[in-house]
């Protein structure tokens, strides 16, 4: 992509020493990074430490986060409750390869946010939530199938490296997507084990499911579809396919790792009133520690004690499940919810009345914490209508824009989006607002 010539020399000049750093990683990491998205050029910051709603930088520089570790970071880094129950642990033992009484109480914390949520396994990521989810939900239906939507993304595993960001020339048709695996070592067989369906399609999902009646186990779906830019579902969409699969017997997986805990206080399955059968968590759940969970109506989670594997060494120690009760308990409360939900409508509206001022095309998307600007009129609906309508190169400079400016926006690329801490005030917002009045008038000038 693209960077116009004076913001790219601006952020290389003000991160030499990254840069160095950087080239030192790459000689002994692949790409530099351990996690290959967050390798882009001309080269990422190195990180020296975060405090607070801050990252700081090895060439001094600081950022205002609104990255916030992709979402992991409702509660904002080193946050004083959490890291002061993280010290206690340390005293008691990090790691039980034995039961403990936190697996019941981090379970019950999430279980009164989860309604549908009976029973809970945890986990240490995202994407061994997802697997085992998915897993799950095959060994309880007898079902291999699993049926993902185009665009969407729930990891690393392989059943869920199908069509996630299909390029435009192999899309398919739209109402029945083309199967694209996303990277080599994902064996070719693993594309016949999975089904691809459109997002707010209703219909189109319906025959789908019909025609693989006695194919399909499970359905995953990210009930707001965070990683194409805070694609909400049409009003009755998630309830059609709550529908759907109690008529063709299917699983129905929420995969809740960034929607959970952060559009509400039991994620989107509060936000839109839907029940699915089962729930995959991550991120913010646990306060920027490294802890994921499943969970989900009883009868489908009592498969792991009949034959579904879900085994692993780390899972639930109580470093992390510390964590995770002080998150839920102590941090993220009410007041909390009403502290984001605000900041983040300010932010919103600041952004919808700079763009208006300045003569930018633009729409905010948002929901409570989480949100993103698009530099374009059309709404957009699912990933189809994402790559038609976002210019990622425009919106990779509005973002290197903000860097520059010390304020770090969401995390790169334009489909990814902002998260409002608990740790954030109305003078970080009003900080991350002047960034963007200033470099309105550029945006609407090269719009
Ligand atoms: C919706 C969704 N599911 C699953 C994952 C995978 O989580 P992790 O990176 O913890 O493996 C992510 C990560 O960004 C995600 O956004």
């Amino acid at each position: 992509m693209e960077i116009w010539d004076d913001l790219e020399s601006t952020y290389i000049n003000r991160t030499a020493t990254s840069k160095e750093r950087y080239d030192e990683i790459q000689s002994h990491v692949p790409a530099g990074v351990a996690s290959t998205y967050r390798a882009w050029d001309p080269h990422p910051f190195v990180v020296d430490r975060a405090e607070g709603v801050h990252l700081h930088d090895v060439d001094d520089n600081s950022y205002l986060d609104f990255d916030m570790n992709n979402g992991a970071g409702m509660v904002g880094h080193t946050h004083p409750a959490v890291t002061e129950a993280i010290k206690s642990q340390l005293d008691n033992g990090t790691l039980f390869t034995h039961p403990h009484n936190l697996l019941a109480e981090a379970a019950k914390e999430l279980k009164k946010r989860w309604d549908p949520v009976d029973l809970v396994r945890f986990t240490n990521s995202g994407t061994e939530s997802t697997m085992h989810a998915i897993r799950t939900a095959r060994a309880y239906t007898g079902k291999d199938k699993l049926l993902k939507i185009e665009g969407s993304y729930h990891g690393v595993h392989d059943a869920v490296l199908i069509s996630k960001s299909t390029p435009k020339g192999k899309l398919g048709h739209p109402e029945r997507p083309a199967k694209v695996i996303e990277s080599d070592g994902v064996p070719e067989a693993i594309a016949d084990t999975v089904e691809i369906a459109p997002w707010n399609d209703l219909d189109a999902i319906e025959e789908i499911m019909r025609n693989h009646v006695n194919e399909i186990g499970a359905l995953i779906v990210e009930p707001i579809v965070m990683n194409v830019g805070v694609t909400q579902p049409y009003k009755e969409f998630l309830q059609g396919l709550r529908e759907l699969c109690d008529e063709y017997g299917i699983v129905y997986i929420f995969d809740e790792v960034k929607t959970g805990v952060k559009v509400a206080p039991g994620g989107a399955t509060e936000y839109y009133d839907v029940e699915p059968d089962l729930v995959a968590m991550a991120k913010s759940i646990g306060g920027n520690y490294p802890v994921g969970a499943f969970g989900g109506r009883e009868e489908v989670m009592r498969t792991i004690e009949n034959g579904a594997a879900h085994f692993g060494t780390y899972n639930g120690n109580p470093l992390v499940l510390r964590a995770v009760t002080t998150v839920l308990r102590d941090v993220l409360t009410d007041d909390a919810y009403q502290h984001v939900n605000d900041l983040g409508e300010k932010l919103a509206a600041g952004y919808e009345e700079i763009m208006t001022d300045a003569g930018i095309t633009g729409h905010v998307k948002n929901v409570n914490s989480q949100g993103i600007v698009h530099f374009t009129d059309e709404r957009v609906n699912n990933y189809r209508e994402y790559l038609e309508h976002i210019d990622e190169e425009f919106h990779e400079n509005y973002w290197f824009a903000m860097l520059n400016q010390g304020v770090l926006p969401h995390p790169h690329h334009a489909s990814q989006q902002w998260t409002i801490s608990v740790q954030h005030e109305e003078e970080h917002i009003d900080e991350h607002l002047e960034a963007f009045k200033n470099i309105a008038p550029r945006l609407a000038e090269q719009q």
